[in-house]
């Protein structure tokens, strides 16, 4: 049997193939990615070579390349693929429609069209939309995303479920807060913080900094995938949280001390616009029905993921290059 996995070149689905390689040694693990910007075969380079694992480029929204592309004894499907930033998605959002909404809705059908087995669909809390104080959001409330990023991760949650309803397919979302870890494309907060702190470069704040996110290692989200995956309940919704909810700048001042560098470098730059104030996952549906609870304290996770950044600095250097600097100057250049 067979499991295919989109977006394997990315963050967490590269984390995620990394495991399940292992997990499942007597299931071929298919990577099927388009490599944007944001995939990268070096995070699959521990794992290039096992027998059990298989690489194929190419789109979500290209149906004949899916065809081609899903075997016809696939146990799972396991989609991460997605445009993942919100503030590419302010600058555009067409990519985002077409990757996250219409590729969804091509891997739905091609899925259903092969028998597929299980769907799992990864999500975001941000489909939620920002919590007020003291709310903690769950698997039953409604969505009102904000951003268009996620906009488009809240259709694909629909299409996935209209799926699930309307032709019976075994169909399980999850919702994640923010991934942190090794191998994350320094364009998001963590990442790029770390590596600018370690070059002793400026660290943008938006506006105040007070905006708050729930941090999880990627490497217990998908400790937590794994288990949905083999043990999760046909049609339901899991939220999977790391239980560290931090203000922004708390955190960056956190980095700081662990990096040895000091707190001149945070610089306050424009606020991103409409930018969600608060995102608080409550994951105790998970832990009670599953038995999953985040295992890496922030502190321990954020040393060891400091201490990948700068074990790898080729990897660094190498994502900080080319299409990466370009974007970088165009965000913060002007600033
Ligand atoms: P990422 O941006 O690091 O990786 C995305 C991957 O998808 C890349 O390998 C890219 O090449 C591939 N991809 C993009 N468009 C594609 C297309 N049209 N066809 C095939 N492949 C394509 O993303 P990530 O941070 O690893 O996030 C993975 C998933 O988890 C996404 O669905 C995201 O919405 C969700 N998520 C991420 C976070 C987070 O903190 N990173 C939190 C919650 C949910
Ligand atoms: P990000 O990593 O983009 O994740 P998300 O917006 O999906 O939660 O941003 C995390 C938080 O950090 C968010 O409140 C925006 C803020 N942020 C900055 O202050 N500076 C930055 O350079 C970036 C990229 C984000």
């Amino acid at each position: 049997m067979s499991i295919f996995v989109t977006g394997g070149a990315g963050f967490i689905g590269s984390q995620f193939i990394r495991d399940a390689v292992r997990c499942h040694p007597t299931e071929l693990i298919i990577n099927f990615d388009a490599l944007t910007y944001a995939g990268n075969l070096h995070n699959l380079a521990p794992v290039a070579d096992f027998a059990n694992y298989r690489l194929v480029k190419g789109n979500i929204c290209d149906e004949n390349a899916v065809l081609a592309a899903m075997p016809d004894d696939c146990a799972a499907v396991v989609h991460f693929a997605a445009e993942s930033h919100v503030d590419r998605s302010i600058l555009s959002a067409k990519e985002f429609v077409e990757t996250n909404v219409l590729g969804t809705q091509v891997l739905l059908d091609i899925a259903r069209h092969k028998r597929a087995g299980r769907f799992l669909h990864i999500s975001t809390d941000e489909v939620g939309g920002s919590m007020e104080p003291g709310q903690w959001f769950t698997e039953d409330m409604p969505l009102i995303p904000s951003s268009p990023y996620a906009a488009s991760k809240t259709a694909a949650e629909h299409m996935v479920r209209a799926a699930a309803h309307t032709f019976g397919m075994d169909a399980i979302v999850t919702r994640t807060s923010n991934n942190y870890g090794p191998y994350q494309f320094p364009e998001k907060l963590l990442p790029l913080a770390i590596s600018n702190a370690m070059q002793g470069e400026p660290i943008p704040v938006y506006g105040d900094g007070l905006q708050e996110r729930d941090w999880i290692h990627v490497a217990d989200n998908t400790r937590a995938l794994l288990i949905v995956l083999s043990k999760g309940r046909r049609g339901e919704t899991y939220h999977i949280g790391g239980k560290s909810p931090l203000r922004n700048l708390d955190m960056l001042k956190l980095l700081l001390q662990v990096t040895g560098q000091p707190e001149s470098l945070l610089t306050h730059v424009t606020d991103r616009l409409g930018h969600d104030r608060r995102y608080a996952v409550d994951c105790s549906k998970i832990e009670r029905e599953l038995g999953w609870t985040p295992e890496i304290p922030f502190e321990e996770g954020l040393r060891a993921t400091v201490a990948w950044y700068r074990d790898n600095q080729d990897w660094v250097q190498r994502t900080r290059s080319g299409e990466y600097r370009k974007y970088y100057e165009s965000m913060y250049g002007g600033r």
